[in-house]
């Protein structure tokens, strides 16, 4: 095995016989929702740097691929939605993570009356070979881990998350993002990239490999400042920023014009007729916003009306629009 990989194992190994509260920080808060209380042993494993969980992804009859499991937050998250026994499959290479995580189950089952532990069934495994099969489930999650891997795992783990998702179902990631050039000692160093500290990569090239691996349609959800690599304690010329991203991935086929990747941008028709049809499907009317992906956002900026108006990227894409 590859030596990061391994350092990797070993430093999540360590994070499961001894929880690090500081190891990841998380730029959002869990939410509260009615009837659930997380443990406070996942809590303090909470080894994520934002949310995969998100209201609109969920149905009862969902079933999910949860990929590094860590403490077991957000695949409890996941089974306050589906409830059913063997809804969440939960993988993770670290056997000891694992037993840490069944470990949480328990406490979770006494804590959460509607919850029973094989909601979620622990599976031993890698995100470069899930043991999921193919398109056998609606969403695959994956939180702070793919932005450890070196560009062909990760286009290995994004093209497994795509294989076990039926079609039309989402991968939800939340991962660190760079768009400062981090200085090759940083990257080759095993720990800090196991830290999720030197692997990321710029939010563009992250959607390339999305994409790459035949995602049709990206949401760009959430971008936050994440943690920033000062100069002096890591001997830099410059301070680097990290942001996390949270992005939706959809297993549609790719459009010939290629993906469709929401950032955020809006169109606004600003004319005096009762709204202006561009003739290739998108309608948009005085005071109402459209969101449209960023190829359609070109499209129009491209035309130099002054009667459209084209936002940039939020990074906030909340669904809606068209394209
Ligand atoms: C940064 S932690 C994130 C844990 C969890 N997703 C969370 O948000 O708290 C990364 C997780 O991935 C697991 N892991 C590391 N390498 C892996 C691999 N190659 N395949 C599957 N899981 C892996 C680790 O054991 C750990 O549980």
């Amino acid at each position: 095995m590859n030596s990061y990989l391994e350092a990797t194992r070993s430093l999540y190994r360590e994070a499961a016989l001894e929880p690090q509260e500081a190891l990841c920080c998380t730029s959002s808060m869990p939410y509260a929702l009615p009837g659930l209380e997380i443990p406070k042993e996942m809590l303090e494993m909470n080894y994520g740097c934002g949310t995969t969980v998100h209201l609109r992804d969920l149905k009862p009859d969902s079933t999910v691929a949860y990929v590094g499991v860590g403490g077991g937050m957000e695949a409890l998250q996941f089974a306050y939605f589906t409830r059913r026994p063997g809804s969440v499959i939960a993988v993770d290479s670290v056997p000891e993570m694992l037993e840490k995580a069944r470990e949480n189950f328990e406490i979770a089952a006494e804590l959460n009356p509607w919850f029973e532990p094989d909601f979620v069934t622990l599976l031993e495994g890698d995100a470069l070979d899930l043991p999921v099969p193919d398109g056998s489930v609606d969403l695959a999650a994956q939180n702070c881990l793919f932005n450890i891997f070196v560009a062909d795992d990760l286009r290995q783990a994004l093209s497994e998350t795509r294989r076990v998702l039926r079609p039309g179902g989402a991968l939800v990631i939340s991962d660190p993002v760079c768009d400062q050039p981090i200085p090759e000692f940083l990257r080759q160093d095993e720990r800090l990239r196991a830290m999720c500290l030197s692997g990321a990569v710029p939010l563009d090239e992250y959607v390339g490999f999305v994409t790459g691996v035949g995602f049709g349609t990206v949401e760009i959800r959430a971008r936050r400042p994440y943690r920033v690599l000062d100069a002096r304690r890591y001997d830099l010329e410059d301070d680097i920023l990290l942001e996390t991203v949270e992005i939706a991935a959809f297993n549609d086929p790719v459009p010939s014009d290629g993906p469709c990747v929401f950032t955020g941008r809006t169109v606004f028709y600003t004319g005096d007729e009762e709204y202006w049809d561009d003739g290739k499907g998108h309608v948009v009317m005085p005071d109402v916003p459209l969101a449209v992906c960023d190829k359609t956002a070109g499209w129009f900026a491209d035309l130099e009306r002054d009667d459209i108006f084209v936002t940039d990227s939020t990074y906030h894409y909340g669904g809606g629009g068209c394209c």
